[in-house]
């Protein structure tokens, strides 16, 4: 074995040297930034016959000075959460080169899409257009879309990295996206004309990312047939790198397919690379701390543990490990093992390593992406420094954490919890102290109450909670206001009032008390003074109830439709949504007019 370099350095010098800031500092992460440069090239080279937007996926590693690099090499980011948008603001990249992930969007991160500004936003549910919508309404902006698609391909590899097959988590089916694109001009500040697709990680084989193009070209096609042409196909990320004895994914050769099958198109493209570009520039080097032998097996404690790189625990993944200098003896099998008090504190099993004494260095190979970025304070250790090297310069680019850093993190500050009613065996007014149902009932009507009450569900009290919501929602002055919210924004062409506190408020009444809601619906039906009108409630309160309470309410909508026309017209413009195929059934025998 000879001695690691890390971009022209030997390894074996940089923890001396990381000592003179961080005395007690006996493990870091050291990436090489040069080497970072040329994998950026070698992508960009691969895919530039279909010019694609490659933005980085930060939560490979979102270190500022490897941001900079991928920044100023003419690359994207791809942030997943409100955190890694602003990293990406402040790493310099700007509104056009920004994507926004993620499958749990919060209206803050929706609100800060469409004030700063990205290129797209992949969506994965059709709830969160309609987030995206009253938000970019609000804003006055329109903001572009892309919807996830789940097309229930499988990837080879550990079940933890795999997001594209039938029970994960991510995107929407196929049929509800298409629908979805369909029905776009009802989302009218979302330009919904894109497609994403991310079928899974640390993919080394071209199938799945095969078929994952088959699969959008298909639905383009698809889509363009039924009216909604499709302008930006976004592949995800997922390419493979070699940790060792296995394969990397073949980037060359996937890129030339991906440009000869889609020479004739015209699509945007963006793709988003984590692993591949970031994982092989970074190092995690560990002091050993220990060696001993056990069961006939030599164990090696090193300085770094499953909070620091989370892989191997987390995901069975094997990181190499290598000695920092070339030691001279024997090589023999050992375990590498972290301090943490966890059994599953192990990096490898089978290493085959020279003799080791305490004191001396290991690498753990390719931790450059879901390394540092994955770890943690577990068992009360400090995040490790962050070096970087460049041109043979080693600069250390993130301090690391000490025990007094967590120490600091604690706090005694109360928090005033303001405008609130909260839920306990009786209702528990922050402010006032406990009062009764009853008196509470005599406040809400006299409109003796803060704008901002809500409901909270606190465990085993929903009754109570049910009990207020009907107390909330019996209140004649919100009823009607939502029935005339609704009136005047089905009449106003192009949404000029906002439905947004009654919108908002429907929810609400859906959630705990469905019954106040399908009241209001039948009533919107009923005093509707027009088609367009009734087209807006149909796609708004009534698709709602039937998408959260399909079965309780379809007896009464038949029952209903036989003698109120109105109903028919207003359920002819509902869109699926999330109803039962039982329900959705009875709704389309309803339209076409059949008897049920
Ligand atoms: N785009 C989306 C929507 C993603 O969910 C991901 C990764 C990427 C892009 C980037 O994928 P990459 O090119 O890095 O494979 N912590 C795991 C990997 C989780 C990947 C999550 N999503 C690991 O350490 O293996």
């Amino acid at each position: 074995m000879s001695e690691l370099l890390i971009g022209g350095v030997e390894a074996s010098r940089i923890p001396p040297a990381l000592r003179v800031l961080e005395p007690r500092a006996l493990a870091s992460w050291v990436y090489d930034l040069d080497a970072l440069d040329q994998r950026i090239r070698r992508f960009r080279t691969a895919f530039s016959a279909i010019d694609p937007l490659i933005a980085f996926a930060l939560k490979a590693n979102a270190l500022p000075a490897i941001l900079e690099r991928v920044r100023a090499a003419g690359l994207g980011a791809d942030a997943g959460s409100i955190g890694e948008l602003e990293i990406a603001k402040r790493a310099g990249f700007d509104s056009a080169r920004r994507v926004l992930n993620g499958n749990g969007r919060t209206a803050e991160e929706a609100i800060w899409a469409i004030r700063e500004g990205v290129a797209v936003v992949n969506a994965d549910s059709i709830d969160e257009l309609r987030l995206l919508n009253a938000h970019a309404w609000q804003a006055g902006r329109v903001v572009r879309v892309a919807l996830r698609v789940n097309p229930g391909i499988e990837t080879p590899g550990h079940r933890y990295v795999a997001t594209g097959g039938e029970d994960a988590k991510f995107g929407i089916a196929p049929d509800e996206a298409l629908e979805a694109w369909a029905a776009r001009s009802r989302w009218e500040n979302l330009q919904l004309d894109g497609l994403h697709i991310h079928v899974g990680s640390q993919v080394v084989d071209v199938a799945p990312l095969e078929r994952a193009l088959d699969t959008a070209l298909e639905l383009a096609a698809e889509s363009a047939r039924r009216g909604a042409p499709l302008k930006l196909i976004n592949l995800g990320g997922g390419f493979g790198v070699d940790y060792g004895g296995g394969s990397e994914f073949p980037l060359e050769v996937w890129a030339a397919k991906l440009s000869s099958r889609t020479r004739e198109t015209q699509f945007e493209w963006v793709l988003e690379p984590g692993r591949w570009i970031a994982a092989p520039i970074g190092v995690l080097l560990a002091e050993v701390l220990a060696v001993k032998e056990r069961g006939g097996r030599r164990f090696v404690v090193i300085a770094a543990g499953m909070n620091d790189l989370l892989r191997p625990a987390l995901y069975h993944a094997r990181h190499r490990i290598v000695p920092v200098l070339a030691l001279e003896g024997a090589v023999t099998p050992a375990t590498v093992v972290g301090p943490v008090c966890e059994s599953a504190d192990v990096f490898s099993t089978e290493v085959e390593l020279p003799p080791l004494e305490e004191g001396d260095v290991v690498a753990l190979l390719d931790v450059g992406a879901y390394g540092a970025a994955m770890s943690s304070n577990y068992n009360g250790r400090g995040r490790l420094a962050e070096v970087v090297v460049s041109g043979g310069k080693v600069t250390r680019a993130r301090a690391g954490e000490t025990p007094e850093d967590l120490a600091i993190r604690v706090s005694a500050d109360e928090l005033r919890v303001e405008g609130g009613w909260y839920f306990s065996d009786h209702l528990t007014a922050i402010d006032a102290g406990p009062i009764e149902l009853s008196d509470l009932a005599g406040r809400i009507r006299s409109g003796d109450l803060p704008d901002d009450v809500f409901i909270s569900r606190d465990g085993e009290n929903w009754d109570n909670a049910y009990k207020f919501a009907e107390m909330l929602t019996a209140l004649p002055l919100d009823r009607e206001r939502i029935i005339r919210e609704y009136l005047e924004y089905g009449e106003a062409e192009l949404g000029k009032v906002d439905p947004g506190w009654a919108w908002e408020r429907m929810q609400e009444i859906l959630e705990s008390a469905p019954e106040v809601a399908w009241e209001i619906v039948a009533e919107l039906i009923e005093r509707a003074p027009s088609e367009d009108a009734l087209g807006y409630f149909a796609a708004g309160p009534l698709e709602d109830l039937l998408s959260d309470h399909g079965p309780l309410f379809i007896d009464r909508i038949e029952s209903l439709a036989k003698r109120q026309p109105k109903l028919v017209r207003a359920l002819r413009g509902v869109y699926r949504m999330r109803t039962t195929d039982d329900v959705w059934n009875r709704v389309q025998r309803l339209t076409k007019g059949e008897e049920p």
